[in-house]
């Protein structure tokens, strides 16, 4: 038998099909940022399932049969790998989307690991939604990593109605987040992991809250290296050549939502409305 070597066009590795990314709403866009960045190549398509958002308000069942409906869309339009970028969805609905799915599923996961190795305090604070900090998924993931640090979660109901309707400036965003976050500096918190994806739109605001002696993680980062890991060994990488193009669709009012996706993107898009809920 020759030896082949791999060449640059071996379809394991090389694959120019899209990657499909989806939320709730609008707050995995400050994931796709991070993938748009560290991945430029490769071509992306943000479902923001505004009609649903959010979706902390809704049981498991609905949750997880609306991840299925819009990761089924995302493979139809010929995803190689899907990213949850949404803690909620996550915690609630990634197992099943993986038994289900044949590609990788790529999902959002508290940092409680690297916080806690790197606090000094013995402090390390927690924002996400009432709802993943409530999941055994949660408790266990702070069960096996704390190694010995005090996680305070704070749950944070309205932040991210908050940034659906793209209300960002600091008279809108610090009654609520002084709320949050005074418990957690009374608890002398010196790292703080955020643990929703909306979230990290309101970092200039919680940073200036929290000061310099505060470590902020936003777990994105993490995630696209585990996607980057996953295109490596199983759904391949784009083409060397070209910058990936990025589609936008939403079940929301595109006229509602589009304006909101303007200001967290920054440039302007195209958003088209798919898997909107029947009208009776
Ligand atoms: N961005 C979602 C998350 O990371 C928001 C949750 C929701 O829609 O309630 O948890």
């Amino acid at each position: 038998m020759p030896f082949l070597p791999r060449s640059e066009d071996d379809a394991s590795h090389v694959n120019g099909a899209p990657i499909g990314v989806f939320d709730s709403g609008v707050g995995g866009l400050s994931v796709l940022r991070h993938i748009h960045e560290m991945l430029p190549r490769e071509d992306l398509i943000y479902l923001a399932d505004a009609a649903y958002a959010p979706y902390g308000g809704r049981s498991g069942d609905e949750i997880t049969a609306r991840a299925r409906v819009v990761c089924g869309w995302l493979v139809e339009q010929g995803a190689k790998a899907v990213v949850v970028a949404c803690n909620t969805a996550t915690v609630v609905a990634v197992a099943s989307l993986r038994a289900e799915f044949d590609i990788p599923i790529v999902a959002m996961e508290p940092a409680i690991k690297p916080a806690a190795l790197m606090t000094r305090s013995g402090a390390v604070g927690v924002l996400a939604t009432e709802r993943t900090l409530a999941s055994e998924q949660f408790q266990d993931l702070v069960q096996r990593y704390a190694n010995g640090a005090r996680i305070v979660a704070q749950p944070c109901p309205g932040l991210v109605e908050l940034v659906e309707r793209g209300h960002l400036d600091p008279a809108r965003t610090m009654p609520l987040l002084s709320r949050y976050l005074q418990p957690l500096l009374d608890e002398h918190i010196d790292v703080l992991v955020l643990g929703c994806t909306h979230y990290p739109f309101l970092l200039p605001t919680i940073s200036h809250m929290t000061g310099s002696g505060v470590t902020i993680i936003d777990p994105a980062v993490a995630v696209t290296q585990q996607l980057r890991r996953r295109l490596a060994s199983d759904a391949g990488m784009a083409p060397h050549s070209g910058a990936g193009v990025l589609r936008f669709f939403t079940s929301g009012v595109p006229d509602v939502v589009g304006p909101v996706i303007e200001l967290l993107w920054q440039a302007p898009v195209q958003l088209r409305q798919v898997l909107a809920p029947h009208h009776a």
